[in-house]
């Protein structure tokens, strides 16, 4: 039904905000060793990153707004004029609170297996930008917003093995569209447990808690330690009851189909290690990355496969903390797949992926396959990785043939049909279940702005 289609486009705005971040963070994190010096112009991108800049500022501060539009729960100090309190029920079957966390893309649908890697990610972007972010007074929406889906997430591990991965029946959700403070569908919950395992979404749970917990190290110790216990006991529930969800639950697949558990299960124990220093789970990586890590393999970075991820986390333990680490060596292997994966983005390596348009923005089809990847011999510095991740968030910005911002809410032109319930909805209407789906048909651009939410989809050349 026309419902899936939706819901998929719509997860792609949520994630690209994301992914933007997070290809940031790899440029930053990352150092390309330097053999002959490639960049010409360098220095119109001088490291390591210090000055603000006011169109990435403003930015910022609208794509944050979206996780503000997506919060389900009790509102505290809203400031989306047109929403409100919503689902304040949620969870109470099984006597849980799960009234917080945020819905997904333009419906209501709570998925956890996304929402968590939502949270590793800007957990990972506060750990490297947060003085950035605390600049030009973003430091503390993010956190919150964080937090928002870390104490949805705590709820919904109120045992060892049993961990909540969705609340919604994604069918009745669908055959909606009306405002989430209006809604009157029912909210089934879905679990994992030991009979019926979900390794992929328990270890990014971990994953989220365990960078979360890094996040509130300092300014709140207590909620920190609450959620590296969380991490910790998910992990080893991900890692001793092995299964994906998409075969224990298959009907997860129509939305959030997991490919594998291999890489969540690599990324949490790599975060773990972050968080705790225990030597264990850098013998873990060491241990199963044979098995699991695809060495040589460069892939995308996404909410379905993390390896891009671990390696770049991995790789910064070479760089920064390799004394801290017996045998650092061994996690050579991580450092050059990630390498792989910088070369493939760079538009002038020698083994660029050719999945971009012809005005350069990165295309996500489908991976060429780059087996030997080490930018062939040419190198190039953190400064060419800034560039690059600079002109894929100009693109976005409005540097693009239709000089128009893709970023809702950012610049004179953005997108005014967005498939979002709450901003294609009238505050005052009084539509119900069914009869709201007028509102999405309407021809009107939305009464009210999704600010911050990024177009998924085809994007012309
Ligand atoms: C385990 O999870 C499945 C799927 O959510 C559920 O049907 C089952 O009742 C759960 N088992 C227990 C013992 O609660
Ligand atoms: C989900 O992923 C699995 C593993 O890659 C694949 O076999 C299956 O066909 C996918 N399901 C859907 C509905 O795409």
């Amino acid at each position: 039904m026309e419902g899936k289609s939706r819901s998929r486009r719509g997860c792609c705005c949520w994630f690209l905000v994301i992914i933007i971040l997070a290809i940031v963070v790899g440029a930053v994190v990352y150092t390309i060793k330097k053999k002959t010096s490639h960049s010409g112009d360098s220095a119109s991108s001088p490291g390591p990153p210090g000055s603000l800049n006011k169109k990435y500022a403003d930015s910022l501060k609208v794509a944050m707004q979206f996780f503000d539009v997506q919060k389900s729960g009790k509102l505290v100090n809203n400031k989306i004029s047109w929403r409100g309190d919503s689902a304040l029920k949620d969870g109470s079957q099984a006597r849980l609170d799960l009234s917080k966390g945020m819905y997904d893309a333009g419906d209501h649908m709570k998925f956890g297996f996304p929402m968590a890697f939502t949270a590793t990610v800007l957990s990972w972007a506060i750990l490297e930008y947060g003085d950035q972010m605390d600049a030009v007074n973003q430091l503390q929406p993010a956190q919150d917003s964080l937090k928002w889906i870390t104490d949805y997430l705590v709820n919904a591990h109120p045992s060892e093995n049993v961990l909540y991965i969705q609340v919604g029946d994604p069918e009745a959700d669908h055959k909606c569209w009306d405002r989430p403070e209006a809604m009157t569908e029912k909210r089934p919950l879905t679990q994992v447990n030991t009979s019926v395992p979900g390794t992929e979404v328990a270890a990014e749970t971990a994953a989220a808690m365990a960078s979360a917990s890094l996040v509130f190290k300092k300014t709140d110790p207590t909620y920190s330690s609450t959620l590296l216990k969380h991490a910790k006991q998910l992990f080893t529930f991900a890692n001793k009851y092995r299964g994906s969800y998409s075969e224990s639950i298959p009907e997860v697949q129509t939305y959030y189909n997991s490919t594998g558990y291999g890489d969540e299960l690599l990324w949490a124990a790599s975060w773990l290690y972050h968080a705790t220093e225990d030597k264990s789970y850098i013998e873990y990586v060491r241990d199963n990355g044979e098995s699991y890590a695809k060495f040589g393999s460069p892939t995308w970075f996404s909410w379905d496969n993390k390896l891009a991820g671990t390696q770049v986390l991995l790789s910064r333990l070479t760089f920064f903390k390799a004394k801290d680490i017996p045998n650092s060596g061994d996690l050579q292997s991580y450092k050059e797949t990630a390498e792989a994966v910088m070369c493939g983005l760079l538009p002038d390596s020698p083994t660029a992926t050719k999945s971009r348009t012809e005005n350069g923005l990165i295309w996500v089809s489908e991976w060429n396959a780059l087996q030997h990847a080490q930018c062939d011999g040419e190198s190039f510095t953190s400064s060419d990785l800034r560039d690059f991740a600079k002109s894929q968030a100009d693109y976005v910005l409005g540097k693009n043939p239709m000089k128009m911002s893709f970023l809702v809410g950012y610049g004179d032109e953005y997108p005014e049909y967005v498939h979002h319930r709450g901003a294609s909805i009238p505050a005052d209407a009084k539509t119900d279940c069914s009869d709201g789906f007028k509102w999405l048909d309407s021809s009107d651009p939305n009464p009210n702005v999704a600010t911050g939410a990024l177009v998924g989809g085809t994007i012309p050349k």
